[in-house]
């Protein structure tokens, strides 16, 4: 009975478990899974972002910087929170996929995962989600790596809004996703950096 609990903490040993509490312990998984590099985006975390995927009949998902989940958790779309601002607001959230279509060669990527601004936080004291009083530009959409790849980074990130980023003409709900370069985006809609993040490991589907 202890050997099967215990295999299947061993199997899940995340799951709803552990959360980001530390911003060093983000910006080191950051610095692990090779994302400034990969993203072209210095990562200097102010707050917390904490991702949550809502599971049917289970406890909701929160990540954890580096979590590797079965793809069948993260249809979402998820809720954001910040934890550390001392703004309400308003937050960019953007989610980009680099390793398309593999980590190996990730020729088309990045793909836009999720894109939404005019994000708010109802109080600062009390957690309570983010909410956005703007349709996304980019609607949440669930990772798909292709039967074969290895897991693909899923990486979440908060931003200061810009002036500008009400009025950008870069990316629409009709755009093309293949190509999308988040640091780019970043740096002409004035961004800038981002102000915290999370990312996720998704492979594909075991086949049946
Ligand atoms: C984001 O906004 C907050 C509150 O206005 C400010 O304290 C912080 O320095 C800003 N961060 C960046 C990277 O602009
Ligand atoms: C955005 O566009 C609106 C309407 O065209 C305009 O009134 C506003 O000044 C623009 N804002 C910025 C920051 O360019
Ligand atoms: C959407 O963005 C594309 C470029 O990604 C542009 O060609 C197209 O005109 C835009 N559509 C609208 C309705 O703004
Ligand atoms: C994305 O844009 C940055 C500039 O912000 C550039 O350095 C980088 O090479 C671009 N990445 C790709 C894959 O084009």
């Amino acid at each position: 009975m202890l050997f099967q609990t215990l295999l299947v903490f061993l199997k899940f040993p995340l799951l709803g478990l552990v959360e980001d509490t530390s911003l060093a312990e983000v910006k080191r998984a950051f610095g692990a899974a090779n994302i400034p590099e990969t993203i072209h985006l210095p990562f200097q975390p102010q707050v917390l972002l904490k991702v949550t995927f809502p599971v049917v009949g289970a406890k909701p998902v929160t990540l954890h910087a580096g979590i590797q989940l079965p793809r069948k958790v993260t249809a979402g779309p998820p809720f954001y929170n910040v934890i550390g601002s001392q703004s309400k607001g308003p937050f960019v959230v953007a989610a980009v996929d680099p390793d398309v279509p593999t980590p190996q060669d990730p020729s088309v990527a990045q793909i836009p995962h999720f894109l939404g601004g005019n994000f708010f936080l109802k109080s600062l004291k009390a957690p309570t989600f983010l909410s956005n009083n703007t349709p996304a530009i980019t609607e949440f959409r669930q990772p798909r790596p292709h039967a074969g790849s290895d897991p693909h980074r899923y990486i979440f990130l908060l931003f200061n809004q810009s002036k500008g980023f009400d009025n950008q003409t870069l990316v629409n709900s009709t755009s093309s996703l293949a190509l999308f370069n988040i640091s780019a985006f970043a740096s002409t809609v004035g961004l800038g950096q981002p102000i915290g993040g999370t990312f996720m490991l998704v492979g594909p589907e075991p086949s049946t």
